[in-house]
């Protein structure tokens, strides 16, 4: 394994990281959770070194892993509230005394830590689709220390590193794998498209046999669901989307369903600038809903995928978020996969920060 490729990069997209590179730093997450399983403590790799957090969304599992991750290596993950600070501002956007230009943020903490990481998405870039991802990309030309991406507006990496992790550690095999990720029905239009793009873009990488399951306003961007037809084809495995809900679960092994933005809402490209428009579709698919009966299209030992927060009730009922029995065939894997988030990120972190 080199390492040395990935000293000081950043981690934007798992589109900037290769197949190979992505399998090592799953391997080196599983050592880690395999080490403090045991007690083999790696407080050394990041000693004395910071992590800026500046999260301009909520968070619960992305704050905490990062905390936690950062702790467990000897370093110090320090969060950062953009309204309380002078909020990072791209040029044409500054309000005086009030934003700071992004290119002297990202100058001043390259100079007092080892890495910036940014979670911006929805309100903070008036949903303007790629504003916050160019917002991070501006961060990245200035910044001489890595850039983490939290989620952006476009992609979640961290939690596809996540995810994958969890096929990895269920199945033991990307290959023959039927991953399915697929719209559920939520009563808030007010969903970022990250995941799911992200989630495509990671099993299609790594040789999934990947379905995108989506109402037909539910399409996701373009240029992503091209670089899956790239994976799909490289590794000889496929890549398929469709309207039906039911259909696409049929034998599959992974079921991830999750809301995310209608396409006609919104700015530009999202659309019409009308929540009432995003409500009336979204409340079309209401059967669109993780149940019993859904779980039980798939395979008898599929997994039940969520990135967290879930709206239960809506997405998933309870019967099926709450099924995490091992030994209960299909079931809930949704816990590992949050505490996954921690164990990737620290191998990302020891390999960027060092
Ligand atoms: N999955 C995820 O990113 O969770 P948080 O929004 O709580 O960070």
């Amino acid at each position: 394994m080199r390492t040395d490729t990935f000293r000081g990069r950043d981690f934007i997209t798992l589109l900037d990281w290769s197949k190979e590179e992505v399998g090592q730093i799953l391997d080196l997450a599983l050592d880690l959770k395999r080490d403090r399983a045991i007690g083999r403590l790696h407080d050394d790799l990041l000693r004395a070194k910071t992590l800026f957090m500046i999260f301009y969304n909520q968070s619960l599992r992305t704050r905490n892993s990062f905390e936690a991750g950062m702790h467990q290596l000897g370093g110090h993950a320090h969060f950062l509230d953009p309204s309380k600070i002078y909020t990072p501002a791209l040029e044409g956007q500054e309000v005086a005394y009030s934003t700071e230009r992004v290119s002297d943020v990202a100058r001043v903490l390259a100079r007092m830590g080892e890495a910036i990481a940014i979670r911006c998405y929805g309100d903070p870039v008036h949903w303007e689709y790629g504003a916050a991802n160019a917002l991070l990309h501006e961060f990245a030309r200035w910044s001489d220390i890595p850039i983490l991406n939290m989620e952006d507006d476009i992609y979640h990496p961290f939690q596809a590193l996540a995810d994958l992790l969890t096929v990895k550690e269920k199945f033991g095999t990307f290959r023959g794998t039927k991953f399915v990720m697929s719209w559920a029905y939520s009563p808030s239009a007010h969903k970022p498209r990250a995941v799911p793009q992200s989630a495509i873009i990671a099993a299609t990488m790594m040789g999934c046999d990947t379905v995108l399951a989506r109402p037909p306003e539910m399409a996701l961007d373009p240029q992503i669901i091209a670089a899956c037809r790239g994976y799909a084809e490289m590794n000889g495995s496929s890549f398929e989307i469709t309207e039906d809900f039911e259909a696409a679960a049929e034998g599959a092994h992974v079921l991830y369903p999750k809301a995310w933005a209608a396409v006609p809402i919104y700015k530009p490209p999202v659309g019409e600038d009308s929540l009432d428009k995003a409500q009336e579709i979204f409340d079309r698919y209401k059967h669109w809903k993780a149940t019993r009966e859904y779980m039980e299209l798939a395979d008898r030992n599929a997994i039940y995928m969520h990135c967290l927060p879930a709206d239960r009730a809506w997405e998933v009922s309870n019967e099926v978020i709450d099924h995490t029995d091992p030994e209960s065939g299909w079931r809930s894997v949704v816990y590992d996969e949050a505490e996954n988030r921690l164990h990737v990120q620290k191998a990302v972190m020891a390999l960027v920060m060092r």
